[in-house]
């Protein structure tokens, strides 16, 4: 299948009422560990990939990489940019063919964070393709940037925010935290007065760690989307440290990287169905 437009995939979580996951990849085996996890359980969603992590990987490589590998894969996945950090970043994803964008510009003052979405919207808008935008600030690690701010998100600047971005996807702080080892408390008063207010519905961040039983619970407050980084990362990490750590003279990185896919596989396949149980 072709990579599929992000509001086409938003009305698809809408149908089949489901939250659907982003997981985000750095290389070949997350992406494959990810598209046959989407395969096995016969459900769509994002594949994602960080600004930060664009340095590594130019968008197009990527999306050449996405696409070769989901075309024996008949489930909708749209090809998301994860907290784009810079206008150039939009453009060149777009250019490569990215279906779904996020413009993380939540560190900076309001009215900053609002031009700079309200910027990428007209953009990408343009060229039929969603924006998620994020109000708040989330602490802890993504990639290679950490980030101290955590600033939960004040309601009272939703409606406004949304409209005047003009953004599709808003995404939240509400204790959700980046990284695997940090234990989140998240706030459902809070989530519940935004989800009234939004017009347009939330993604949590910040997936790794969150209790499955509090993200089915936050599936109830219009969110659509739940990202997933760290969790992923480390069943690739854990499958060549293990390796390592049984016989320091390892070497078959073929055989490990097929593992390595498939721990990312059965990691991706849990998450989907743990999130979507009713
Ligand atoms: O944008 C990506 C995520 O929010 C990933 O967060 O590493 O805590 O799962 P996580
Ligand atoms: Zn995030």
């Amino acid at each position: 299948m072709e990579i599929v437009n992000g509001f086409k995939l938003m009305d698809y979580a809408k149908e089949h009422q489901l939250v659907l996951p982003a997981f985000n990849t750095t290389n070949y085996e997350l992406t494959a560990g990810i598209i046959k996890g989407y395969q096995e359980m016969g459900l769509g969603g994002y594949i994602a990939i960080s600004s930060s992590n664009l340095k590594l990987s130019n968008p197009k490589i990527i999306a050449d990489m996405v696409r070769s590998t989901m075309i024996e894969c008949d489930t909708p996945i749209a090809l998301h940019l994860d907290h784009g950090k810079s206008f150039e970043d939009v453009k060149a994803c777009i250019d490569a063919g990215f279906t779904s964008i996020m413009v993380d510009a939540s560190h900076l003052p309001l009215d900053q964070n609002i031009a700079e979405v309200r910027k990428a919207v007209e953009y990408c808008h343009f060229y039929g393709i969603p924006v998620e935008a994020e109000l708040g600030a989330i602490s802890g690690k993504e990639d290679d940037h950490i980030s101290e701010e955590d600033a939960k998100t004040d309601p009272a600047d939703v409606l406004s925010f949304v409209e005047e971005t003009g953004c599709d996807l808003l995404a939240v702080s509400i204790g959700n935290v980046h990284g695997m080892d940090l234990s989140p408390h998240l706030d459902f008063p809070l989530l519940k007065e935004i989800a009234e207010i939004s017009t347009v519905p939330l993604v949590l961040h910040g997936g790794s760690g969150i209790p499955f039983d509090q993200v089915r619970r936050a599936k109830a407050e219009n969110l659509i989307k739940v990202n997933y980084g760290s969790d992923l990362r480390q069943a690739f990490i854990r499958t060549f440290g293990q390796a390592y750590e049984q016989n320091h003279n390892e070497f078959n990185v073929m055989q490990l990287s097929k593992d390595a896919i498939a721990n990312v596989e059965e990691r991706v396949k849990t998450i989907i169905k743990e999130v979507n149980i009713n």
